[in-house]
């Protein structure tokens, strides 16, 4: 890969607010983050990160950059060595250098010259396939827009076009406008006809289709997709452009740039399996859905969706091929850290036609009551295997406990060992004996995570269970300013869930920090139904919490659910992610910069076992 394209991977991949504040403290203000500078001395922050621009500023001593520029600028390193470093934290391999003359094209120098030439000409294509809906020629497409529910706004929100019948008018039309055919074939929208002669005949490769432009994720054309419209003719039901030097299906999520701003509303990334389903949840309102291109969900995906939320829902089509993609993403999802549920359709149907044969209430009530993606898992097996024997009990919870041993959470694998035990009716110690064994046979075949994972469990106190720790901090920093104020200081952003506890915590503390902390609980009792969740309630309106508790408890409490329950595990995640990469690691500069980070984190966790000895 070049260069240029693997630095921007790396600025999509790794969030500026997550690196920064990993180098020194961030606080949230509005939208936008502040922090002391770490270029110059001073004693009010006027160090400003701008996450919607992916850049930072800083107004004392005007520097100011994106990621890697950060990076350069704190370690001292050049752009290089400021990429590698990005890479390894964002788990990616540095790109090879190319070899001169071994470019991708089959002309042997590549045609493709310009990022921004590229842009342009799928641009320019993108508004040509949509003028072409509307010509004398395309009566039969417009028709099949009407068939397919296709209303005007949708229309143009997702640029749909028309591709002509014909083998020569794109080729025609790219000519006129002075692209190369090298250049159109290597762009992937004309195919050659043999495409080890890259002087043979070119021609259109999208040919009467309904074409849909595949946009990145700030709204670009880079691609398209072109759906059959004549079923007679022989070919796939949808052509993908190929992949090209800004196309890669495994990155790319159809529909991204539409749903952004729906994800941050709705809280959550609404995952389907195609073009038509993204645009059905659109027209249910549900704004924040995306789809990959026609092949698995990926981990680069899933890294690039956790920039915008933290929670998934998957609502695959209800056949066997949908189910089983949906159970497949787990590779993807878990460790990119984003939470995920499952939708389960009506038999038969996929988003689009479901809204079509009942309605777009009946898709959002599907959505509403998505299940735990564990839930479903385990409930899948229990379908797939005979309950009532114990061969079949034995069946389901070594399909179930595998998945759930690469649950990074103690609490949650007892949680999921206690449901099964239940659903099961075998005693609860048996099922934890069996994740016990599956987490044994796995520290054979990936010693270096397991083994890491069970050297932190053997010396760590198990993390307070019960009560959320969310909702407890919720609670204290409603009810007192003071550790409002605190956990502004104390806890990141980045720390802060999004359960229900967790947003309205985030809610509190930037009221707070905005000076409007004494109108926290009135704005969140207002709400409340944005939160579903009793847990909110609970924390303003119950009667009994804080009375009759001296501060000293207060604190006790305090300290045991910041420290405890959030900030000492999520120390513990860094670290055993930062031995696993070491593990990984050729570089010896890389392991010792990493060997130095984890000493400091160290550090940092016995500062907070200190504090947590002195609340005692
Ligand atoms: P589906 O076959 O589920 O399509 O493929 P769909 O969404 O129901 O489409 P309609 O309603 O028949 O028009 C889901 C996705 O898989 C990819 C496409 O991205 C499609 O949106 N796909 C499917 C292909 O790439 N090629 C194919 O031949 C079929
Ligand atoms: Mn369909």
């Amino acid at each position: 890969m070049e260069l240029n394209a693997f630095k921007e991977q790396l600025k999509s991949t790794c969030d500026i607010v997550d690196v920064i504040g990993s180098y020194i403290t961030v606080k949230r203000a509005g939208t936008n983050y502040r922090a002391l500078c770490p270029f110059h001395n001073e004693k009010t922050p006027s160090f400003t990160i701008y996450p919607a621009d992916q850049a930072y500023y800083c107004f004392g001593c005007r520097k100011g950059g994106d990621v890697i520029r950060f990076v350069m600028d704190h370690e001292g390193v050049d752009f290089i060595i400021a990429l590698k470093s990005l890479a390894s934290r964002a788990g990616l391999p540095f790109p090879e250098p190319s070899r001169p003359g071994g470019d991708r094209s089959a002309g042997g120098k590549s045609s493709l010259k310009s990022r921004e030439q590229y842009y342009s000409f799928f641009d320019d294509l993108a508004n040509w396939y949509r003028k072409n809906l509307h010509a004398p020629d395309a009566g039969h497409a417009l028709e099949y827009v009407r068939k397919r529910a296709l209303s005007d706004a949708i229309v143009s929100t997702f640029g749909i076009g028309y591709a002509p019948d014909q083998w020569r008018a794109a080729r025609a039309w790219g000519e006129r406008h002075g692209h190369s055919l090298a250049f159109m074939v290597e762009a992937g929208v004309l195919s050659l006809k043999q495409p080890e002669d890259p002087k043979s005949a070119a021609y259109d490769r999208f040919r009467n289709r309904l074409m849909f432009p595949i946009c990145n994720e700030h709204g670009r054309v880079i691609a398209f997709s072109g759906r059959k419209l004549d079923p007679d003719v022989a070919g796939a039901k949808y052509i993908n452009n190929p992949e090209t030097a800004l196309f890669h299906k495994g990155r790319v999520l159809y529909g991204l740039h539409l749903a952004r701003e729906g994800i941050k509303s709705r809280g959550f990334a609404l995952l389907c399996e195609g073009q038509m389903d993204v645009i059905a949840c659109h027209k249910a309102g549900l704004t924040n859905a995306l789809a990959p291109m026609g092949t698995a969900f990926t981990a680069e995906q899933a890294r690039l969706l956790r920039r915008y939320t933290d929670t998934l829902v998957i609502m695959f089509d209800s056949d066997t091929a949908g189910t089983a993609a949906a159970l497949k993403a787990v590779d993807a999802f878990l460790p990119a850290g984003l939470k995920t549920r499952v939708v389960t359709l009506p038999e038969g149907t996929d988003p689009d036609s479901l809204i079509g044969e009942r309605g777009v209430v009946a898709l959002q009530e599907r959505v509403d009551e998505a299940c735990d993606f564990f839930i479903f898992f385990m409930e899948n097996a229990m379908r797939n295997h005979d309950v009532t024997t114990p061969t079949g009990k034995a069946e389901i919870s070594e399909a179930f406990l595998t998945v759930v041993a690469r649950l990074d959470s103690f609490v949650g694998q007892a949680e999921y060992c206690r449901i099964l035990s239940q659903r099961l009716k075998v005693p609860e110690h048996a099922v934890s004996s069996e994740l016990q064994r599956i987490l044994k046979k796995q520290t054979g075949a990936v010693s270096s995570v397991v083994a890491s994972r069970t050297a932190v469990v053997a010396v760590e106190p198990a993390p307070i269970v019960g009560s959320n720790p969310e909702s407890i901090l919720l609670q204290l920093a409603v009810h007192h300013q003071r550790w409002a104020q605190q956990l502004i200081d104390e806890l990141p952003v980045s720390m802060i869930s999004q359960t229900p506890s967790g947003r309205a915590l985030n809610e509190v503390l930037a009221m707070a920090e905005q000076g409007e902390w004494s109108d926290a609980a009135d704005v969140l009792a207002g709400k409340l139904a944005d939160y579903d969740s009793g847990e909110v309630g609970k924390a303003l309106f119950d009667p009994d919490f804080g009375r009759d508790c001296e501060s000293r408890k207060l604190s006790k409490a305090y300290a045991d659910c910041l420290y405890r329950g959030i900030l000492i595990p999520g120390i513990d995640r860094t670290m055993v992610d930062l031995q696993t990469k070491m593990q990984a690691s050729a570089s010896r500069a890389e392991r010792t910069a990493m060997q130095r980070k984890i000493i400091t984190l160290r550090t940092q966790k016995s500062k907070l076992y200190n504090r947590l000895r002195e609340g005692e």
